[in-house]
Parts: C-alpha cells; sequence; structure tokens
C-alpha cells in the first residue's frame, strides 16, 4: 500500500490554486492507487514555524547528549522527517509569492534538511538519504513563466529541484496552473495544468 504525504502552503484556503491543483492530483493518485493512504500537512492552516538558534543547537547536538528543551525544539523537524520517510508519493502544493514559495514551505524545508539523517557528506561529496520518492510539485504562479520574457524569473522550479534532489528526491513531476491571476487565463489554468499530469 502506498503512502502519500500532501504538503499545501497556499494562503487561500480552497480558493487557492495551489491547492486546488494539489487536491485533483491526490483525486488522481486515489484513482490509479486504490486504498492509498494520505497525510496531509496544511503548513498555514497548522502553522509551521521558522528555524530558531535553539533548533539548529538541538540538530547539532548528538541525541544522546540533548536537554528536554532540546528535544522539544526539534520536534517539528522530528515529525515532519518521519512524515517524510514514511511517504512514497509527496504532492506538495506551491504558489508563488514574490517569486518564491511561501516562507512556510521554506521553513518546512529547512526542518527536513538535516545532516546524517536525510543527506550526508560522504567521500563522494553529499549523498541524498532520501530516496525512492515520487514528488509532484502543484505550481500556481499569478503570471505566465513557462514562456515569454519572465522565464528569467523562474527560479522556484530550479531551486526545489535542487533542494529536494540534495535530500535525494530526484524524481519531480512539475504540475503548473498559470495565469492565476490574469482574466484570460485564471478560468483554466488548474484544467489545462491537469491535462499535463501523468498519472
Ligand atoms: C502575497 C502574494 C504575492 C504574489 N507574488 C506573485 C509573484 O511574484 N508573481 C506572480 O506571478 N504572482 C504572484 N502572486 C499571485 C499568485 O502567484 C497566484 O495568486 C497563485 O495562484 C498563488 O497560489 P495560490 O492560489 O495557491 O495562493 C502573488 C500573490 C500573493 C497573495
Amino acid at each position: 500500500m502506498k503512502n502519500v504525504l500532501h504538503i499545501k502552503s497556499g494562503l487561500q484556503g480552497e480558493h487557492s490554486y495551489s491547492i486546488q491543483l494539489g487536491d485533483a492530483i491526490i483525486k488522481r493518485l486515489q484513482e490509479t492507487y486504490p486504498g492509498i493512504r494520505i497525510r496531509t500537512r496544511d503548513l498555514v492552516r497548522e502553522g509551521f514555524p521558522h528555524l530558531q538558534t535553539e533548533t539548529v543547537n538541538a540538530f547539532f547536538t548528538p541525541e544522546e547528549s540533548r536537554t528536554p528543551e532540546q528535544n522539544d525544539a526539534i520536534r517539528n523537524s522530528e515529525r515532519a522527517i518521519r512524515e517524510l520517510f514514511e511517504a512514497d508519493i509527496l504532492v506538495i502544493g506551491v504558489p508563488m509569492y514574490n517569486f518564491n514559495i511561501p516562507s512556510q514551505l521554506k521553513a518546512w524545508i529547512d526542518h527536513i534538511a538535516r545532516a546524517g539523517i536525510t543527506f550526508r557528506y560522504g567521500e563522494h561529496g553529499p549523498e541524498g538519504l532520501v530516496k525512492n520518492k515520487k514528488v509532484y510539485l502543484a505550481l500556481a504562479t499569478g503570471g505566465i513563466y513557462t514562456e515569454g520574457p519572465n522565464q528569467e524569473l523562474d527560479f522556484i522550479p530550479a531551486y526545489l529541484k535542487a533542494v529536494l534532489g540534495f535530500m535525494g528526491m530526484t524524481d519531480i513531476e512539475i504540475i503548473r496552473a498559470e495565469g492565476t491571476a490574469m482574466p484570460t487565463t485564471k478560468a483554466v489554468a488548474v484544467e489545462k495544468a491537469l491535462k499535463t499530469v501523468d498519472i
């Protein structure tokens, strides 16, 4: 049985295009793999903290030497990593805010990128330890970034491929709802994006 981790980071609840797209991808997965288990984390509704000095200090303290306060400081990280390893498939909703990913999603990434757990430095340089995952990125952008003058501002796919790939997640499919802020494209953005999904 497959486990799916669905990460949401859109600010506008059910009106968020990235959430609508992520939900539609989940529906496809359920049709293709009956009985799959879905775990959903809405980083905006549930909240996800930024890294603090205490968090990073606790990361770098060996497990057996951590104080109760340090264990507390890494609770979010430990849970997020456990959920990550348990998943076979990740669906990550990614809205573009000010040309980048939401800070909540960045915070989640900061908590899962842990030396010795999700990546390590070996003889041949860094090695990702989160292997055999399929990742679907449900990316929503107000403008169009796959063609035209905005192409050079399309940082999100490169960043997410780099950071997830660094942790070993290299099988990444990007599904894009584009032009969600434009009157001519917003009505069909999700429908058009779903035509590109290979599930
Ligand atoms: C705070 C904020 C910043 C945004 N910045 C950008 C931007 O830099 N470029 C862009 O094309 N659209 C931008 N938009 C539009 C969003 O990308 C668009 O609404 C998209 O659908 C967001 O995903 P969501 O619907 O899941 O929230 C922004 C929207 C908000 C609310």
